[in-house]
């Protein structure tokens, strides 16, 4: 399945923190700090440990989406969840309150694992991008929940991915009993496309290509 556009064109993405938009030349630098009305998405760093075993070791967030880790897995984990790949497009980032910088949760683009259970990270930190499907998702702070922040997120990455990265397409994956993810896929204007397989067994998948995107979101983003 094809999921992204030809990438040997003149897309160079570097990390670095400028203003780029849409409207710089390819091969400027990418601004990976996103904004949206309320919240700030920004790569996720080594000083996000605590968050992440918050997210991760909570049996309610972690309903599901498979079992709840441990603090010792995680803290050994994290080096690797902060590798970047496709000159920094893809990767995870950190959700905050843009005002006071509250820590809220955290979001990806990452390739989509079918017979593993978890991302194939040697598929991310080469310098293009990987031939996989490309998955978005979401773990909120149960704080967060309920404000509408999971949609302005997903909203706001996908708007990154199609004006400011090759990727032509995105999937999501979910169980299919986990109705608010459900409702934040598709309020963010994924299509549900029915049973699939992912992380080695049977999900609910959603796509969105650039043109449906563009269709819906395109002048407003
Ligand atoms: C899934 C999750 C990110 C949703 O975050 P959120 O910020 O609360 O979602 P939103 O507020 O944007 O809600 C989106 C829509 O879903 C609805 N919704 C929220 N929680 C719901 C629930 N438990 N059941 C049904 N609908 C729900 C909201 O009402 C909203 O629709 P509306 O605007 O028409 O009212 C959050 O619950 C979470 O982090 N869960 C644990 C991790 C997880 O499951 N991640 C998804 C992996 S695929």
């Amino acid at each position: 399945m094809r999921t992204r556009s030809d990438l040997s064109g003149p897309f160079e993405l570097n990390i670095i923190g400028t203003n780029a938009t849409t409207a710089d030349p390819p091969g400027q630098p990418m601004n990976l700090e996103l904004h949206s009305q309320r919240l700030l998405l920004r790569p996720l760093a080594a000083e996000d440990l605590e968050l992440a075993v918050e997210l991760f070791t909570d049996p309610e967030i972690m309903t599901f989406v498979g079992k709840p880790s441990t603090a010792e897995m995680i803290a050994e984990e994290m080096p690797i969840a902060l590798s970047r790949g496709g000159g920094g497009c893809i990767g995870i980032w950190c959700i905050l309150d843009r005002i006071t910088g509250e820590k809220l949760g955290e979001t990806f683009l990452l390739p989509l694992a079918i017979e593993g259970d978890d991302t194939d990270w040697d598929l991310v930190g080469g310098p293009g991008l990987p031939e996989a499907e490309i998955e978005t998702g979401y773990f909120l702070r149960r704080p967060a929940w309920g404000k509408g922040y999971a949609t302005e997120t997903i909203k706001r990455l996908t708007m990154f991915a199609f004006e400011e990265t090759p990727l032509e397409e995105l999937v999501a994956v979910i169980d299919p009993k986990n109705d608010a993810s459900h409702n934040v896929l598709l309020k963010a204007g994924f299509t549900e496309e029915g049973p699939r397989r992912a992380y080695a067994t049977e999900m609910q998948g959603f796509r969105i290509s650039r043109a449906q995107w563009k269709a819906q979101f395109g002048d407003a983003g």
